[in-house]
């Protein structure tokens, strides 16, 4: 899988006769299967129709800051939040202007200012321009603000000089944009991860849950993805914001759970089963509400759920299995038989019967119970226990 596969590119295109080499750069990103969105300047729509990129992104092209329409789809904010990446290419000698000087005249400068994903200019002028004392300034003050700056090449330009000032060919834009995104252990790994509660209807408006909130599946599915995986979240019903880099598909009940299992987990390598799944669900569910009868006792009656990780280890190509043990006796006893019986490579186990750690709470204390043996992690926030677990986990895939 390509380092890029999933991720959320924004494309910017500003003013400049290169803005054609960007509906190339467009195809190539869909080619390895990162999702394109791209925001085109008033000078950029004079080179290059928004057309032809929303054809080419499969995305509908953003254009203006304050176009109501649009900012229904996705508002200027959730773009900038929503991008992992933001490549500007071409990069004109004005739009270095702008944003070093902390402009906010436009779509593209503002989503540049209000993102928290690393950016990137491909440059692309005349050489003179690109020479001037005033770029050249610019450019300092971009670099030194952490912004990347790919190119520009030298050689024969569009309006007859030779010189530097030439956007670097699309294919090197790819590559390097490849490099900024997040690297580690878990380079184009993919990763699965199932968090939160499931839950069961009853009927329109009730529902048997749980407690689960989510957090240590979540916190792992952010430290999977800052690790360079590439990092698939099936999350039941929680309030939690998706982590950075991370694709997030919502399901409510465990047999929902289950079929977005199947799908994710045929490309994946690591899959970690951290959602508290119910156990059971009604056998029939009412299609409208239940009333209140005269009787003093009701009876649902339950069926069992599909276990979701012991039908993912049971395929024939199946990912390393990691699943959570949540236990309040004989912890490394109920784990170990659950490492067995459900076909796993490593249980996470942790004990809810203390009320600070595990379910619900912001900390957490586990012990990682192998085949070959136990190793106890000290108590942690849930963050830091997640990337300690990611990091115990890539070593699994050596
Ligand atoms: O059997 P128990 O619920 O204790 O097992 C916990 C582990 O199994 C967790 O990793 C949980 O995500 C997973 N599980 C599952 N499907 C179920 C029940 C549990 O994937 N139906």
């Amino acid at each position: 899988m390509h380092r890029l596969t999933n991720r959320h590119i924004l494309i910017g295109i500003t003013g400049g006769i290169a803005a054609y080499k960007a509906a190339e750069l467009t195809r190539l990103f869909k080619g390895v299967g990162a999702e394109v969105r791209v925001v085109l300047t008033d000078a950029g729509a004079e080179f290059i129709t928004p057309l032809t990129l929303q054809a080419l992104s499969g995305n509908p092209v953003h254009q203006s800051l304050l176009d109501p329409e649009a900012e229904q789809g996705m508002g200027h904010i959730e773009l900038a939040r929503w991008a992992d990446l933001i490549i500007v290419a071409p990069a004109t000698a004005d739009f270095m202007a702008r944003f070093a000087g902390g402009m906010a005249n436009d779509l593209l400068t503002t989503l540049c200012l209000a993102t928290d994903a690393p950016i990137a200019l491909a440059p692309a002028m005349n050489q003179a321009m690109w020479r001037d004392p005033r770029t050249q300034q610019n450019l300092e003050t971009l670099l030194s603000q952490g912004v990347n700056i790919f190119g520009p090449g030298s050689g024969e330009q569009a309006c007859g000089d030779t010189g530097p000032g030439r956007m670097i060919d699309p294919t090197d834009i790819l590559a390097s944009c490849a490099n900024l995104i997040a690297n580690g252990p878990l380079n184009e790994k993919s990763v699965v991860i199932t968090a939160g509660p499931t839950r069961e209807a009853i009927d329109p408006v009730r529902f048997i849950s749980n407690h689960s909130s989510g957090k240590m599946g979540f916190e792992l599915a952010s430290a999977a993805a800052k690790a360079g995986a590439n990092v698939t979240l099936i999350a039941g019903p929680v309030s939690l914001p998706t982590p950075k880099g991370v694709r997030r598909v919502d399901v409510e009940s465990a047999e929902q759970m289950l079929e977005a299992a199947l799908v994710a987990s045929e490309q994946a390598d690591i899959f970690i089963g951290a959602a508290a799944v119910a156990d059971y669900r009604p056998q029939l569910v009412a299609e409208q509400k239940i009333k209140k009868g005269a009787e003093e006792v009701m009876e649902i009656l339950l069926t069992k759920n599909p276990d979701i990780i012991a039908t993912i280890a049971g395929q024939p190509e199946r990912p390393l299995m990691i699943g959570f043990a949540a236990e309040t006796e004989n912890l490394v006893e109920y784990a170990r038989s659950k490492l067995v019986r459900k076909g796993l490579d490593l249980v996470i186990a942790n004990d809810v019967s203390q009320a600070d750690i595990g379910f619900n709470a912001d900390q957490n204390e586990v012990i990682l119970v192998g085949p070959n043996g136990e190793l106890p992690l000290p108590k942690a926030g849930k963050s830091e226990l997640a990337e300690q677990l990611i990091s115990h986990i890539s070593q699994l895939m050596d």
